[in-house]
């Protein structure tokens, strides 16, 4: 690791805050979990949000990262600056310390200090450091200075500078709602040859003054409403960019002029084959192919909507200015593997996707080159059909915003017919759309609507479907209540359950509650931090806090789950041992009816691929294998190989779910006793679901029977109805088949013979030439073309041309006999009447087609056309 690189300092930050006590806390997915309220994992805090609110425990009180995060289509980011300045992205490494209620303003000063310019650690000058502190935070101006002593000069105090209470540089909130506190902010002194001045002056946006770490002093639960809830321990969460303070460390005041962007932005340059390494063109991909990358790994695809659009967006954009550099075939995905080796260990997971990764970045810029195609055939349209000299903002838009057609390319093809673009028409229709999605408002539901619970539940599910338990909270329309009646609906907090509550791809569990007073139905069962809240109905009487009662999980449903949960495991293992290693498992959801099972895969899967897992589960169920979980520390797990789901979050303790020989995972969830349980897997589909995930759907036990029961009663009615034994049914709906296409076949000849005939007695001699011109209905064009071959063969000398009029639609086909084809030709004719009647046509001197014309034109057309033939024969 070379000095100052990004990779020592990511590890020195890791050090430093492991030597003072802190875990060290992988960084989570971008994708947030069971977080609605966000769009990507945005900040290092993200992971912890439950901890700070008391929703969730840790076994550890402080801990450290470097988060992966992204900021683009959310409000922290435009993406259209991205490229463009010295400091935005759309991904970026965050490093981070957090204390849960272990340390607050003093020892997070203190440490930011210590690394920032201790000898041994970061060693950078103090009087080139400036601090901010929120105005009224007179406890962390203190410290700064009467501790720290940094001269008053050097911090600045910032009030609510962003308009509103609250609203301010020096207060940090994660999004509407959810943990908030004031902050302090280190900026570094890049030196006077920049310009810019000091944090809280008029040029505070200049190069010079840049921030590098924000201290959050977490004390408040921001509510929808706007009210601060105080926490119930004041914590930390702070954050510093690693591009930015490797800029610091490297001199260097851009961060795309560090060394790992350098790398990224030379090997850009090498693949599109740019000339200028200056080109902000090489900023914009060295940038985004860090997002794709990663956001792909965890497990977006592009897609129209939600996440997945906003992937899509990015990855247009690097191909866009791909092209503008002049890279002339596929590219993007040729720096996945530059990436991971820049980035190292911070990289690890993406490397093992690799393949993944490439092949959905290659499927995109591949698809992206079409509607290229498609948005300029269509662009092609509107100009023949424009009224004026301006292309309408609202028609760029469209190009824009559903064909993914840059507006640069709209106003460069316009300037070739020298027409205009209405630019401001285009900005108009973008921010309609865009009020349009804040409206829709997609990524902000109330986080505050979720439960505050404190209690922990014990779970006793492992063992028990009935177990005794109390009732801890009680809550109805999200409010905490003391006592539930008759026919409400409600969430029943216990003491101890034995309900499973739904997580890892689980359903919750369903039953009765049963106490003195009353019965309470449960339809679901949910976890809320450490609590399970059983969800459903009181039948009758009443239930309140304190009451005991007696938990009754419904058996058989669990049993069903049990066994589409063991059969899981199997078709995951089987799934690597028959399509290879590099099957990861990306989502799955096991109920009682049946199991889903998501999964990266590069190729289409063949029949009998499918038929051999299939067997291979059946195979293991058939050997009836022990079924058993162990609980160990996450390192001995992984050590031993066992296979974990990316994005999931362990514990330090884990449950290993080993099935024989033939499966180990981690796992949570409930399972069979031995594999034997589970009778019969039958697997219904399978299909893919984006470029290089598929997707398999199975069935087990007596649901599977059922389905087999299906398939047969339905073969059954099927040769019942054709009067034939059901093992001659192959051979009987070929039959059937055969003689259905001879007939139609016959058809065919019958209508064309009629046609014939009918046609033979329009036949006009223009200057001795036989000519036919005929109207006809509703023919297919395929007996079109075979009319029009039957006539100059019987004829041996004829001009004909046929308009087949269907609906509104009119078919025109033309044939010449090549004995005439000197004096004209089929393609000439045709040519001349889409002039007058639309649609497109073509075709050779002695037949021709067009399709689409107008109906209505089509008689004068037609005449017309006769009296041209009178003067050219
Ligand atoms: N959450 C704060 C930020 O993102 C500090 O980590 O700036």
């Amino acid at each position: 690791m070379s000095k100052n690189s990004t990779a020592e300092i990511r590890q020195k930050f890791l050090n430093f805050f492991h030597s003072k006590g802190h875990q060290i806390v992988a960084s989570s997915s971008l994708v947030p979990d069971n977080d609605q309220t966000l769009l990507f994992t945005n900040a290092g805090m993200n992971q912890f949000k439950n901890v700070f609110l008391g929703l969730d425990k840790r076994t550890y009180h402080s801990a450290t990262t470097v988060q992966r995060c992204v900021r683009a289509g959310g409000k922290h980011n435009d993406l259209e600056q991205v490229g463009y300045t010295a400091r935005h992205h759309t991904f970026f490494e965050m490093l981070g310390n957090f204390s849960f209620g272990e340390y607050f303003k003093h020892d997070a000063i203190w440490l930011a200090w210590e690394l920032l310019t201790g000898v041994q650690w970061f060693n950078l000058p103090k009087n080139k450091l400036w601090v901010t502190v929120y105005a009224t935070d007179d406890e962390a101006y203190n410290i700064w200075s009467n501790e720290i002593n940094m001269p008053r000069e050097r911090i600045v105090r910032i009030s609510n500078n962003k308009g509103s209470t609250h609203a301010s540089d020096n207060f940090w909130q994660m999004g509407d709602i959810g943990p908030c506190g004031p902050c302090s902010e280190i900026f570094y002194d890049h030196g006077d040859h920049l310009c810019g001045g000091p944090p809280g002056s008029q040029e505070e946006y200049g190069d010079r003054y840049i921030e590098i770490w924000n201290l959050v002093f977490v004390e408040f639960d921001r509510q929808a409403d706007g009210t601060m809830l105080q926490l119930p321990k004041p914590s930390v969460d702070t954050g510093m960019g690693l591009e930015r303070l490797a800029a610091v460390l490297q001199h260097v005041n851009s961060n795309y002029d560090i060394d790992l962007f350098r790398y990224l932005i030379t090997t850009a340059a090498e693949i599109t084959g740019a000339n200028h390494l200056c080109s902000k063109s090489l900023q914009v991909i060295a940038d985004h192919i860090r997002s794709c990358a990663f956001l792909i790994s965890d497990g977006v695809v592009p897609s129209q909507d939600g996440r997945g659009y906003v992937l899509r967006h990015i990855i247009r954009r690097a191909i866009r200015h791909g092209y503008m550099l002049g890279a002339r075939e596929t590219f993007f995905y040729k720096l996945v593997a530059p990436l991971i080796e820049v980035m190292g260990s911070a990289a690890d997971q993406l490397k093992l996707q690799q393949n993944m990764v490439e092949r959905v970045l290659r499927t995109e810029e591949e698809q992206f080159a079409q509607t290229l195609e498609r948005g300029l055939s269509l662009l092609e349209n509107a100009l023949a059909k424009l009224p004026c000299d301006t292309l309408d903002g609202e028609t760029a838009f469209r190009l824009y915003d559903t064909y993914g057609f840059p507006l640069y390319l709209t106003v460069d093809v316009c300037r070739e017919r020298k027409i205009q673009v209405d630019e401001e028409g285009f900005k108009r229709a973008m921010e309609e759309q865009r009020k349009r999605a804040r409206e829709a408002n997609y990524f902000s539901m109330d986080y505050n609507s979720m439960l505050r619970v404190d209690q922990w539940t014990n779970f006793l599910g492992y063992e028990h479907m009935t177990h005794p338990g109390r009732v801890t909270a009680l809550f109805c329309d999200n409010q905490l209540v003391e006592v539930i009646n008759n026919s409400k609906k409600a969430i029943v907090i216990l003491d101890e359950t034995p309900f499973y509550g739904k997580s890892g791809g689980q359903v919750g569990d369903s039953g009765e509650l049963n106490a003195a007073t009353g019965i309470f139905e449960v339809v679901d069962t949910q976890q809320y931090g450490q609590s399970f809240g059983h969800l459903g109905t009181l039948r009758y009487g009443e239930l309140k806090i304190g009451d005991q009662v007696t938990a009754h999980v419904d058996q058989a449903r669990r049993d069903r789950i049990r066994l589409n949960h063991s059969a899981t495991h199997l078709l995951h293992s089987a799934l690597r041992k028959v399509l290879g290693e590099d099957v990861m498992q990306r989502g799955s959801q096991v109920n009682d009816q049946y199991l889903r099972f998501d999964f990266s895969h590069n190729q289409a899967i063949l029949p009998e691929q499918i038929r051999r897992v299939e067997e291979m589960v059946n195979q293991q169920i058939r050997r009836n294998l022990i079924i058993n979980t162990e609980i160990m520390a996450l390192e001995t797990a992984r050590n031993k190989g066992v296979i974990s789901v990316f994005g999931e979050k362990y514990e330090s303790q884990v449950r290993v779910l080993s099935i024989g020989d033939f499966s180990t995972e981690l796992c949570c969830g409930t399972h069979a006793s031995r594999t034997g349980d589970i009778g019969l897997f039958w697997i219904s589909s399978e299909s893919g679901i984006a470029a290089g995930i598929r997707r398999i759907e199975a069935v087990t036990g007596e649901v599977a029977l059922a389905r087999l029961h299906q398939q047969s009663d339905l073969v059954q009615n099927i040769s019942y109805l054709l009067k034939i034994n059901s093992r001659k049914l192959v051979e009987k709906v070929r039959e059937l088949h055969d003689r259905a296409k001879q007939l139609e076949k016959k058809l065919q000849q019958i209508k064309s013979q009629l046609a014939v005939t009918v046609l033979s007695r329009k036949i006009r001699y223009i200057n001795g030439v036989q000519v036919i011109v005929s109207e006809l209905n509703h023919l297919e064009p395929k007996i079109l073309r075979i009319i029009v071959e039957d006539m100059k063969n019987q004829l041996g000398s004829v001009v004909i041309i046929l308009a087949n009029v269907s609906k509104d639609q009119v078919n025109l086909i033309v044939g010449v006999t090549d004995d005439l084809t000197h004096r004209i030709k089929a393609r000439d004719i045709i040519g001349t009447l889409t002039q007058q009647i639309g649609g497109k046509g073509g075709g050779n001197p002695e037949i021709a087609h067009a399709g689409g014309c107008d109906a209505a034109a089509l008689p004068a057309a037609l005449y017309r056309i006769e009296q041209m033939l009178a003067e050219i024969l």
